[in-house]
This record gives structure tokens, C-alpha cells and sequence, in this order.
């Protein structure tokens, strides 16, 4: 709210600050809101991860509630929510304009192209990924993680307008995570199915899951 205009010296007037509040509210909602409830069903499907995440939690936490010092020790739970972005990127559409004329596939693309891009396709390539279906949250732990292609994981997008939020997305995710599964289970409820559904986010559709105290 302090800031200025480097050259004009001008700061933002109410109108500019509620826009910025607006944008932040939902940028970062819903969101962080669908990455929450991919992750808790892809734990709930997989118990050998949920085992593992447990594990690292109670080793790290002894009973505690978790904080940001934390996060750097729950290596294993942060490797679970980069593997459900990459499975299930909540922004799986984006939009870019060329600024010039460039080549991309092999086509020379016009300046003032408009070029949809997707991270759920992308994230989806077994060139970039393989057997890219597969929940495998080891693809993000020691070497592994430094095999993977720069540029092939973009759940916050890249460049200049990349999200201005991801790390505090990453942040609060863990801490939720970490808060929840350390006394809860979430259980599908049975006949429940994963339907992703691509609106102007990826939405996880109706999830309903049981609580039981661990
Ligand atoms: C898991 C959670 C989140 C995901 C997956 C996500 C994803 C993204 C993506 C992919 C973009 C870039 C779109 C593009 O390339 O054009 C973006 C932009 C943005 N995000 Fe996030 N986001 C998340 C959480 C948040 C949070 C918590 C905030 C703020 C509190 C936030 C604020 C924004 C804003 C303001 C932009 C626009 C940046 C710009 O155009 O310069 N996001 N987000």
C-alpha cells in the first residue's frame, strides 16, 4: 500500500488497491483450495504414500503443530503436493502473446500471436514424465527431481507473469497438509471418483471423504 510509482512518485489509489485484493482473493483461493483437496484424494487412494507422509510427519512434528521451520524436514509431504500439481495443475490453461516473431514446433508463429499453452498437457508428456499417470511423488526427491527437464513443471506458469503468489501457495499447502494429516485420515467416501474438471480452473468436482481421527 506504501508503494510508488518509481517515476512519477505516485502511489496507488483505493480504487487500484481493492483491484489488487480482489486479484490476490482470487488468484489464490481456490486455487490453493482445489490443490488441498487433489492431494488429501490422491493420499486417501494411495495408502503406502499416506503411510510415508505420516511417518515423516510424526518424526518431524512429535506431536507439535507444524511452522515454517518445519517445511525443509517434510521433504517426503512437500514431493506429494509438487506430484498432485503435476498430475492435476488447478491453472491448467494459460495465455501468452508473442512480443515477436518466433518459431515454436517448427512453425513461425507472427508477432501478436495469441498462443494457448496447457501445463495439464504438459505435465501429461511421457517424453517429459514418464509413465506420466502414475502418482509417483519420488519423481521429486534427490536426483530424480534433477532429472526432470526445466521448463516441464509449470503449475505457476513461468516468465514474467509467472504466479506471484507460489510460494506462499507452497507454503500454506504444506502447513495445511501437514496440520491435517497429522490427526486426521481422509478417507474416499467408497464409489467416490476422481472427475477433473476443466473450468476456468481445474476443479476437483464433488470429493466427499470421512474424517477418522488417527
Ligand atoms: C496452488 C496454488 C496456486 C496455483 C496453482 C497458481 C497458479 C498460477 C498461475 C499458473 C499463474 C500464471 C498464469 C500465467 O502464466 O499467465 C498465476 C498467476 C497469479 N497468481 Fe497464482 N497460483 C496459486 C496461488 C496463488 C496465491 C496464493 C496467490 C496470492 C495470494 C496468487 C496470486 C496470483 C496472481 C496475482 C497472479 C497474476 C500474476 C501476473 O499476471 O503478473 N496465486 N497463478
Amino acid at each position: 500500500m506504501r508503494a510508488e510509482h518509481p517515476e512519477t512518485g505516485k502511489g496507488l489509489d483505493d480504487g487500484e488497491v481493492l483491484d489488487q485484493v480482489v486479484t490476490f482473493l482470487v488468484a489464490g483461493s481456490e486455487t490453493t483450495a482445489s490443490t488441498l483437496a487433489f492431494v488429501f484424494h490422491l493420499l486417501g487412494a494411495h495408502p503406502e504414500v499416506e503411510k510415508r507422509v505420516h511417518a515423516e510427519i510424526d518424526e518431524v512434528l512429535e506431536g507439535r503443530s507444524p511452522t515454517f521451520e518445519d517445511l525443509p524436514s517434510l521433504e517426503y509431504t512437500r514431493g506429494v503436493i509438487t506430484e498432485s500439481l503435476r498430475l492435476y495443475p488447478p491453472s491448467w490453461m494459460a495465455m501468452r502473446v508473442t512480443a515477436a516473431e518466433t518459431e515454436l514446433g517448427g512453425r513461425t508463429v507472427p508477432a501478436g500471436t495469441m498462443i494457448l499453452y496447457s501445463a495439464q498437457a504438459l505435465h501429461h508428456n511421457p517424453e517429459l514424465f514418464p509413465d506420466p499417470e502414475r502418482f509417483d511423488p519420488e519423481r521429486w526427491l534427490g536426483d530424480r527431481a534433477k532429472e526432470v527437464e526445466r521448463g516441464a513443471l509449470l503449475p505457476f506458469g513461468a516468465g514474467s507473469h509467472k504466479c506471484i503468489g507460489d510460494v506462499l501457495a507452497l507454503t500454506e499447502t504444506a502447513l495445511i497438509v501437514a496440520t491435517i494429516a497429522s490427526r486426521w485420515r481422509l478417507r474416499p467416501v467408497p464409489g467416490t471418483t476422481l472427475r477433473p474438471e476443466p473450468k476456468a480452473t481445474l476443479e476437483p468436482g464433488p470429493l466427499p471423504m470421512v474424517c477418522e481421527p488417527r
